[in-house]
């Protein structure tokens, strides 16, 4: 059972294939509860299985649909009383959890929260205390967490795309439209739409209610066509409009003053007119969320009762998506999965590249004669700024100088290598240093990628190492995510180490809520 204890903190948590059998499965319960077939198969039945729904957001849809799945498959159902809690006198999510962990044989938390990347914080450090006290680790369903992802919605969401095109899974042009900066449920698409082959996402919203970097970048490194529009009025001024459109609403309670001060503005870009339902092609199918702002929705009311409401279906599909993502991952329902499982992240690819010297390799001091004193002792970084042109390589041998604080008595310059093909190169060399630490080694490698490192000693080459740019940073007190609303962010006192990937040539993603840094952003020092 491939599936079962696995924690849902983002959409990610399930492969594409485990999405798929995920919706094959959810189309097979709505089959037979609609035609008022036998669902007894699909109850997991496990009283000794204790379900807490804890949401510091408020909720209805979401947290109605986990209660209702919760008690359909006969777990113990806990609505967590978030406002009269000990957070009141700031304990920390960590501790509450390892207490509710201690008063049932197994447990499963359904977590809304502001905090982004919550769920996998405490995935990971929940397993580690309840290992030690021999309990199985708890499982963990990201309810949403700020505006970071939802991932939950994001199953239902292409469940109802799949029944929305027949099952045909070759390809899907959706609009997205609303506020796509601040919801999270849209982010989640940039994982979620890859059940699909060929993907057409078109993004309809003003430039301060934009897509965010890192999802923008996501969906192009998945090969996904994205065009971009500032109105509605603007998309549907041109011919390739898309049949599928997903609103979302203004997420007032994520704005800082300024953009509440323009909402009228901007709400209207994103507001579909009942003047312009003639130009949309036919058969088009709104898609939202929910809930809609009743003072000022983006779909107007008058459309509920029309052929363009795919919205309350999708509602009724969050009730089946999440009873079979619970069987999924609390029961035994994944027993027929056959296909491709999760790929694990890259971890620990070495960044350090040891270069082995040849006799001519030893004599290279040589190359460092070139307009810079030679030095008999010390540390020479060569081949800096590959590919770059010499103003360039400049500022960045300042910047590298600036980062690895190197306030030594030392030489700089740009040259041309001596070798064929006669490359621009930037060298800094410091006499009398041994070498450097592993922070500086990885700031190395990360601002000049493919540059080397020479320790010189009596006027020989004795080690040369090659530097590449690191796939992880971690386990160094002196980096934290910029992101405030970050779980692992030191405002919020939780025992969280930060953690980045690499996700680009030069940038990385904080491990918990996916928030893009360049290499030097990651470090407070
Ligand atoms: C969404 C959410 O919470 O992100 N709601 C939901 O779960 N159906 C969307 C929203 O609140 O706008």
């Amino acid at each position: 059972m491939p599936l079962r204890g696995r924690s849902i903190t983002v959409v990610g948590d399930l492969s594409p294939d485990e999405q798929w059998f995920l919706y094959r499965k959810t189309a097979e319960l709505k089959r037979l509860w609609t035609q008022g077939g036998d669902i007894r198969p699909f109850r997991i039945d496990r009283s000794e299985l204790a379900a807490y729904l804890m949401f510091f957001e408020d909720s209805t849809r979401t947290k109605e649909s986990f209660r209702n799945a919760a008690l359909f498959h006969g777990l113990t159902s806990n609505v967590f009383d978030t406002g009269s809690s000990s957070f009141n006198k700031k304990e920390s999510l960590s501790d509450t959890l390892k207490m509710l962990v201690g008063y049932n044989r197994e447990s499963l938390f359904v977590i809304r929260s502001t905090l982004e990347g919550v769920c996998r914080h405490l995935d990971e450090h929940l397993q580690k205390y309840t290992q030690g006290i021999g309990l199985p680790k708890p499982i963990f369903l990201n309810a949403g967490d700020g505006r970071h992802e939802h991932p939950t919605q994001e199953f239902l969401d292409e469940f109802t795309f799949l029944e929305a095109l027949d099952w045909n899974r070759s390809e899907i042009h959706l609009a997205l439209v609303g506020d796509l900066y601040h919801g999270r449920t849209v982010h989640s698409k940039a994982d979620g739409l890859k059940v699909f082959e060929r993907v057409k996402v078109d993004l309809v919203a003003p430039p301060e209610l934009a897509m965010p970097a890192q999802y923008l970048q996501k969906m192009r490194d998945h090969g996904f066509e994205i065009r971009l529009f500032a109105t509605i009025e603007e998309y549907l001024a041109q011919e390739q409009r898309a049949r599928l459109w997903y609103f979302t609403r203004l997420q007032l309670e994520r704005m800082g003053d300024e953009l509440l001060d323009k909402q009228d503005y901007l709400r209207q870009a994103v507001t579909i007119q009942e003047s312009q339902v003639p130009r949309l092609v036919p058969g088009t199918k709104f898609f939202h969320p929910l809930p809609q702002n009743r003072t000022a929705p983006t779909i107007p009311e008058t459309l509920a009762d029309t052929s363009l409401n795919g919205w309350d279906e999708q509602s009724r599909n969050g009730f089946f998506t999440r009873l079979v993502l619970m069987g999924l991952v609390a029961g035994d329902l994944s027993r027929e999965f056959t296909g491709k499982g999760l790929v694990p992240r890259p971890s620990d690819s070495p960044f350090i590249e040891e270069v082995k010297l040849g006799i001519e390799s030893s004599e290279k001091e040589q190359d460092f004669k070139t307009g810079i004193k030679r030095i008999e002792n010390g540390v020479v970084i060569d081949h800096i700024g590959r590919g770059l042109s010499v103003p360039e390589i400049w500022k960045l041998l300042d910047k590298i100088r600036r980062n690895l604080d190197l306030n030594y008595l030392a030489g700089q310059g740009v040259f041309a290598s001596g070798g064929r093909g006669r490359r621009i190169k930037g060298i800094i060399s410091i006499p009398n240093l041994d070498g450097f630490d592993e922070k500086r080694l990885k700031m190395l490698a990360a601002l000049s990628p493919e540059c080397t490192l020479n320790v010189v000693r009596l006027n020989r080459v004795v080690r040369k190492y090659r530097l590449h740019m690191p796939p992880r940073v971690y386990n160094f007190k002196e980096i934290c995510c910029r992101n405030e609303n970050c779980i692992s962010h030191p405002r919020h006192n939780e025992p969280v180490k930060s953690e980045f990937y690499r996700s680009g040539q030069e940038t990385f993603v904080c491990k918990y809520c996916d928030r893009l840094h360049t290499y030097q952003e990651i470090w407070t020092s």
